[in-house]
């Protein structure tokens, strides 16, 4: 598959590995790529994880990584034991500390996030006055991009604006999916699958248009549709 295209992680926000084997059955041939986050391993550990693998899936495990660098870089080390393709670290732990996780051999993917979806410009100037999301995550990814990690997590309303001030066309890794009509939960910087391939994004992280979804198979299927759909149509 094309390096450029956008593909879907499906996100396995979900409470059992039970719940996590059927999620994955009913997607099967259909997802490829799936996100193990907080929830699924901080219940269940590497067990999330094999469950991707023995399904023939590919793990990107979100655990927003987070510490002083000697304990990021030994975590980055633990990942790569368990396999996983790509793993986040939270850029808001500065350069030091992506750097050291960087510098790990071998190593998954390195994903950094920058700032939340679920943040409005108010949330974040309720932390960093006189700062925009727009504006901390821009600082944040050229920070991601100092330590050479392989991705930028942000919104889909940063991609343009970060790709034009970092020069070059980093590998963009968008949460906060919604196609047209659905709810947006908690999520706030929201796009649209269709505009995710407007975007070039190259991986659109969907949970709970899938996951609440009382049919996952067709609701993959559909976002799915209006990927190749816009990609069409451009
Ligand atoms: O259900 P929904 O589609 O909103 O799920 C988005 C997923 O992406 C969640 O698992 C969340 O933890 C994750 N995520 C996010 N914003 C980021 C990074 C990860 O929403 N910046």
């Amino acid at each position: 598959m094309s390096e450029n295209t956008t593909e879907i992680i499906a996100a396995l926000d979900l409470e059992s590995l039970a719940d996590e084997q059927a999620l994955l059955d009913k997607l099967h041939g259909v997802v490829r790529f799936f996100k193990v986050g907080l929830r699924l391993f901080t219940a269940h550990g590497r067990r999330a994880v094999e469950l991707v693998h023995r399904a023939g899936g590919e793990v990107f495990l979100d655990l927003k990584l987070h510490d002083i660098p000697q304990t990021v870089a030994h975590a980055v080390q633990e990942a790569q034991k368990m396999g996983v393709a790509s793993l986040s670290l939270h850029t808001l732990g500065g350069l030091d500390m992506l750097r050291a996780a960087a510098e790990v051999r071998p190593r998954p993917k390195l994903w950094g996030v920058t700032v939340l979806t679920s943040f409005s410009d108010a949330d974040v100037a309720a932390i960093f006055p006189h700062m925009s999301a727009h504006t901390l995550a821009l600082h944040l990814a050229q920070t991601a991009k100092a330590a050479r990690l392989d991705g930028i997590i942000c919104s889909g309303h940063e991609v343009r604006p970060l790709r034009k001030a970092l020069g070059e066309d980093p590998c963009f890794i968008v949460p906060g999916i919604r196609p047209e009509g659905h709810a947006v939960h908690d999520q706030k910087r929201v796009v649209t699958p269709a505009q995710a391939v407007e975007l070039g994004i190259r991986f659109a992280v969907v949970g709970r248009p899938i996951t609440h979804d009382p049919e996952p198979r067709n609701a993959a299927m559909a976002v799915l549709a209006e990927i190749r759909n816009a990609r069409l149509k451009g």
